[in-house]
């Protein structure tokens, strides 16, 4: 990022030594100084990183409220790297150029080159355009450089921009909505269920489905967690066609017997296992008795989530994490390496 240098708020914060003797004392003794050190709020918080509000002002007045509410860019038209790395990218002065720059700048084939070309506003785009160098953005959000963060991490797993920057697509100038402390970080790293949405919609920062769309997005992501399957569940030399899919049967089987899906090690124990799966999955153990065959169809499956009225954010967060085996760590070493 090009704003580094003069912006960052905390080159006076440093880390005192002694610190590094507590990470290593605490990467030694594991969760259970994790969980001390975490639920007793041991670790004085640097209050610039509690910065809630922080909002400092940009060279150029910059709108989210009109280019990804109103115009609705996707963020990732101009952050073009959150996917990918651990940074997300500020765009360079070219991508305002597509709509801003003038004839001389057009990409063929662009359509809004000349929007504004006189506005006061937008002189310092226009100075970085001619000479080459980068606009001064400001940082808003700064972690301590002792922390690792990663935004791909996130947002390809079902984390929406929302959760840690909140309705950016309303505002006018960008500001600190969370507390970015390692209380917050952890509060969701140990119960992430809330935040976890359809991967499709990390970008729709408004998304806000009722009961019946919610109902209608689990059907969908239970039906592509059983497509996933369909390898596995021919395994009687008899596939199911696909025609019949939904007499494919969703086998619990003990780990070691080479099926990777929904055996992760914790539920080694076939009881514990399916008892585990109807819980995340359907919410209700008593279906895994019923099932003590250790297999649920997909129509045995349906006929019971029919029954189910109240689907909530929780209850799809649920199955998402189980069917992507989506699990933050908790441990020192994942952000303080
Ligand atoms: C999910 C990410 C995450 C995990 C896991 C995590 N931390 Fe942190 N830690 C942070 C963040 C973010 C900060 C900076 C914000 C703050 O000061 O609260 C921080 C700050 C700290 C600080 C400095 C506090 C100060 O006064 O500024 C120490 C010491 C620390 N962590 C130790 C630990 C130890 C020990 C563990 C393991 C038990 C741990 N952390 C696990 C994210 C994490
Ligand atoms: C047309 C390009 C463009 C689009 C689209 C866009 N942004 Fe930005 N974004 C910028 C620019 C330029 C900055 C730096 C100036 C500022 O902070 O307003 C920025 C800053 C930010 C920051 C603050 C970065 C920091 O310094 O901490 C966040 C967070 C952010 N954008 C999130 C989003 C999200 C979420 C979306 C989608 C809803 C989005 N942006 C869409 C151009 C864009
Ligand atoms: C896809 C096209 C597009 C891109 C890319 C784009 N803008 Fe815009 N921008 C617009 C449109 C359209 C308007 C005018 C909306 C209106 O006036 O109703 C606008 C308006 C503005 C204004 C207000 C100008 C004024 O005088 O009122 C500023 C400032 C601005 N954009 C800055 C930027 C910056 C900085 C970037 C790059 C980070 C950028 N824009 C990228 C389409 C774009
Ligand atoms: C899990 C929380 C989280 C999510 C989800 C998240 N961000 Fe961030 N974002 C942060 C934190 C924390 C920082 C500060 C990072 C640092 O200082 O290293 C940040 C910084 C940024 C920055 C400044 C550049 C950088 O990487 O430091 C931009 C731009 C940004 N975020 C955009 C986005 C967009 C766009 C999305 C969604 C596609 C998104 N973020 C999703 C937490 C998040
Ligand atoms: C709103 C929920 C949420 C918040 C807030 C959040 N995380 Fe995460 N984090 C996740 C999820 C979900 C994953 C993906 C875990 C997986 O892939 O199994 C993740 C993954 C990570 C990873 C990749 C390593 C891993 O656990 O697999 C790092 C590093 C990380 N987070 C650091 C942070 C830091 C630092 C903060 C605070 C500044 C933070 N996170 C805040 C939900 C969150």
């Amino acid at each position: 990022m090009a704003t580094d240098a003069n912006t960052s708020q905390l080159n006076d914060f440093v880390f005192p030594s002694w610190i590094n003797k507590i990470i290593i004392l605490g990467l030694a003794c594991g969760g259970l100084f994790g969980g001390y050190a975490a639920t007793v709020g041991f670790f004085a918080t640097h209050p610039k990183v509690i910065n809630v509000g922080h909002m400092p002002e940009q060279p150029i007045p910059f709108s989210h409220a009109l280019h990804a509410g109103k115009l609705k860019l996707d963020c990732r038209y101009c952050h073009n790297t959150v996917e990918k790395a651990a940074h997300a990218a500020i765009p360079p002065s070219a991508t305002c150029g597509n709509c801003h720059g003038g004839k001389d700048r057009v990409k063929p084939g662009a359509t809004l080159a000349a929007v504004h070309l006189k506005s006061e506003k937008l002189a310092p785009l226009r100075e970085s355009l001619e000479t080459d160098t980068p606009v001064n953005w400001l940082r808003v959000h700064e972690l301590p450089g002792f922390v690792y963060f990663n935004h791909s991490a996130h947002v390809t797993r079902g984390v929406s921009c929302v959760e840690c920057h909140g309705r950016i697509d309303k505002m006018e100038v960008v500001y600190q909505a969370k507390e970015l402390s390692m209380k917050w970080c952890l509060d969701c790293h140990r119960n992430p269920d809330e935040a976890i949405r359809p991967f499709d919609q990390v970008t729709n920062l408004g998304w806000n489905p009722d009961k019946e769309e919610l109902k209608t997005i689990y059907m969908e992501e239970l039906e592509k967690a059983f497509e996933k399957l369909a390898p596995q569940v021919s395994v009687d030399a008899n596939p199911v066609p696909s025609e019949r899919k939904s007499e494919r049967r969703l086998f619990f089987y003990p780990d070691g017997e080479d099926r990777p899906e929904f055996t992760a090690s914790k539920w080694r124990d076939t009881k514990t296992h399916q008892d585990n799966f109807a819980k995340l999955i359907f919410g209700d153990p008593k279906l895994a008795d019923e099932n003590s065959d250790n297999e649920i169809s997909l129509q045995e499956a349906v006929a019971f989530l029919d029954t189910k009225s109240d689907y909530t954010r929780k209850d799809l967060g649920q199955l998402l994490r189980a069917t992507h085996k989506i699990n933050p760590n908790q441990s020192c070493s994942t952000c303080h390496r």
